[in-house]
């Protein structure tokens, strides 16, 4: 049992729009630097699209398990795959109660035809959400790169050409004690947008201890992934997160993840090295970081030692 608390900063993106632009690119930042992550709300994204776009996802893993068997799969290579918990369940240290179905969103004519066909309103309505999830993904991107005195479109092309989306499912668990929804990771990609419904679960790693995020009508939680730390030179933090099952409901999630594209090289911003410091990261391919992140399996303590540079 940890406290859920309020302290995650909740941010009204109506107001970048005026004169407050400012005050807005000020918390924003402040919010990266100390939790790495916050919310939004009045985020311009239309309410009627993310309660259509919920309710598909929900559907979709209510759907009888013959409609599903197809796009299941435990090959991490599939691009468009559903699956579940995880597939090691004997020599893993911790139990995962979740389904997870996950796709690219780009370019979109093209990966729309392996999405799932069921409910036929599927890829419809997803392909709208990703293009809107997608908007207000590089507006904040945009508010950041403000913020660190970076130029206009800094995050835009290679840095944010790959998208992905990630639908998580955590039924309700008999004994929440025994598992997690989702171990403590950080993300790999440069920014999360998450809609987490309007089921507790999310929890946030700060100064050593857990804080819930609770749910909010309408709100996105957003959060700075590995890349943006790296990127800032470690000005911005990736911080680690984790979700907990419930016994009572069923929680359903969607994380759009913006990642850079694979061949794209990442490395600290000159600009954001300042001169009494040294590059904290070495130059690598966003496709290196990948694979060995996966060969961790995500462990936080480990996965940014390969590219770290000490001075
Ligand atoms: C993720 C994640 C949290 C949640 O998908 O990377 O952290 O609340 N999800 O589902
Ligand atoms: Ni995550």
């Amino acid at each position: 049992v940890i406290p859920r608390c309020n302290t995650i900063p909740v941010v009204d993106l109506s107001k970048a729009l005026a004169h407050d632009r400012i005050v807005i690119v000020q918390q924003i930042l402040k919010a990266s630097q100390e939790f790495g992550f916050f919310q939004v709300v009045n985020h311009g994204v239309p309410e009627n699209l993310v309660t259509d776009t919920m309710n598909v996802f929900k559907e979709f893993f209510e759907l009888p398990a013959e409609d599903k068997a197809g796009i299941y799969s435990e090959d991490l290579k599939r691009p468009c795959r559903l699956y579940t918990s995880s597939s090691n369940y004997d020599h893993e240290n911790v139990h995962l109660w979740r389904d997870n179905l996950r796709h690219p969103c780009h370019p979109l004519e093209d990966c729309i035809k392996i999405w799932p066909q069921k409910p036929t309103r599927y890829r419809e309505i997803v392909a709208t959400y990703s293009i809107e999830a997608k908007k207000l993904g590089l507006r904040i991107l945009e508010l950041l790169s403000e913020g660190l005195g970076l130029g206009s479109g800094f995050f835009g092309d290679k840095l944010s050409e790959s998208l992905l989306l990630s639908v998580n499912h955590y039924p309700p668990c008999p004994d929440p004690s025994l598992t997690l929804g989702v171990s403590r990771h950080c993300d790999p990609n440069l920014l999360t947008i998450l809609h987490q419904g309007d089921v507790y679960g999310l929890q946030v790693f700060k100064d050593g201890e857990w804080i819930g995020v609770e749910p909010l009508h309408n709100a996105f939680v957003v959060n700075i992934g590995h890349q943006l730390q790296i990127i800032s030179n470690n000005k911005l933090k990736s911080a680690e997160h984790r979700a907990v099952t419930n016994s009572r409901v069923a929680r359903t999630t969607v994380a759009f993840f913006i990642n850079p594209s694979d061949d794209c090289v990442i490395e600290p911003d000159k600009s954001l090295i300042d001169t009494d410091e040294s590059p904290a990261y070495k130059p690598f391919q966003f496709k290196e970081f990948l694979l060995n992140y996966s060969s961790l399996m995500g462990n936080p303590e480990k996965c940014l030692e390969p590219f770290e540079l000490h001075a």
